[in-house]
């Protein structure tokens, strides 16, 4: 604390990423990183853009990305906002859209960035518990609201909420913003991008951090109609015009035209994913199903934090949270490559005699 920050500042509780260790050698199953590099051809694309022009400032709008990501999904480039990393269109889309009267709903086990935000923006916020199996109930957000926004699949638990559960609340929810941040959505979920025509209240959230191996670019998007997206323009052009710098938008380009080595990659994750998720269950672990590119499991004996800690010990890292207390017993897990599954599960067996 110091006497020169301003009231907010001091009032922040900021949020704190996955730990990124500078040690040789890890595991690292902590940050739901995909353990596959980008395409060869978004490598191509950032390195022809290493050149005189970065003397000069990128294209503000991001045309030619919104133009690719509007093929890829079927919508108009005036339905795309872009920006850097989803975490900044998270940012924008709680300012502009989800700051109301009326408190906004949200899971109580869920990303934990959105409670921080609200923090930022001073709006107000209501947890709604996810059921006993952690799943969100849509009956449970048909309430007087400012918005609502949920992971789909939710983070950290990995449970897919079914797209006709999602147009059921939009049906019953039309007075105000219904965000679905869909950031692990291509690891066995079904976007919500289809229902954006017929839903004006729907904004959808990506993120090229995941499924295209771009965490380090730091592209996110949001599909939505023009009314939406207008607001989310407002909010950048009155923060920083230019959020996504040449490399990052030569870059998810690239990314979003190589169609089949996404199809490969997700592929991959998916295959491994359901081989780990058969191994800890066999040792002893009950692992929530998962639509995503990490499992969420605990033992049926063991504590989370200690397996977290013993893992660790073996250079082995995963994420775990000490709160909200229902969640403790759980370890998150990323699917890393076949490799560090074999290692991970190596381990356990050392750890779970
Ligand atoms: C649910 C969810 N949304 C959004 C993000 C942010 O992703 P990025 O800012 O890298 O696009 C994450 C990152 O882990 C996430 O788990």
């Amino acid at each position: 604390m110091s006497r020169y920050w301003s009231t907010v500042v001091r009032g922040l509780n900021p949020y704190v990423p996955g730990e990124q260790p500078k040690l040789a050698n890890l595991v690292k199953l902590n940050t739901n990183e995909n353990p596959y590099g980008p395409s060869p051809k978004v490598l191509e694309a950032v390195r022809v853009e290493a050149g005189d022009t970065l003397r000069l400032y990128p294209d503000p709008n991001s045309d030619k990305l919104r133009e690719a990501i509007a093929a890829n999904h079927g919508v108009g480039p005036s339905q795309v906002f872009v920006g850097n990393g989803s975490d900044e269109v998270l940012a924008h889309a709680f300012l502009a859209l989800l700051k109301h009267e009326q408190p906004i709903l949200f899971p109580d086990v869920t990303y934990s960035f959105y409670p921080v935000y609200c923090g930022l923006y001073d709006i107000e916020y209501r947890e709604i518990p996810l059921t006993d199996s952690f799943e969100i109930r849509v009956d449970d957000y048909c309430l007087p609201n400012g918005g609502i926004i949920f992971p789909n699949p939710n983070a950290p638990t990995a449970r897919l909420l079914a797209l006709s559960e999602i147009e059921r609340l939009l049906e019953r929810n039309t007075e105000s913003v219904v965000v679905v941040d869909e950031a692990y959505v291509d690891f066995g979920g079904e976007s919500a991008v289809g229902l954006v025509a017929k839903y004006p209240q729907l904004l959808v959230v990506h993120t090229l951090s995941k499924s295209r191996s771009l965490a380090g670019l730091r592209v996110g998007y949001a599909i939505g109609q023009p009314e939406l997206i207008e607001a989310l323009i407002r909010v950048k052009d009155s923060f920083n015009s230019y959020p996504l710098d040449r490399f990052a938008q030569a870059g998810a380009v690239a990314a979003l035209q190589d169609r089949a080595y996404f199809d490969e990659t997700c592929r991959k994750v998916i295959a491994t994913r359901d081989r780990l998720t058969a191994e800890l269950t066999a040792l002893g672990f009950e692992v929530l199903p998962s639509a995503a590119n990490f499992v969420f499991a605990r033992h049926v004996q063991r504590d989370g934090a200690e397996l977290a800690a013993s893992l660790r010990e073996r250079s082995i890292i995963v994420r775990h949270f000490r709160k909200p207390a229902r969640i403790a017993p759980f370890l998150r897990i990323t699917v890393g490559t076949e490799e560090q599954c074999d290692a991970l599960i190596a381990a356990l067996k050392e750890l779970l005699p």
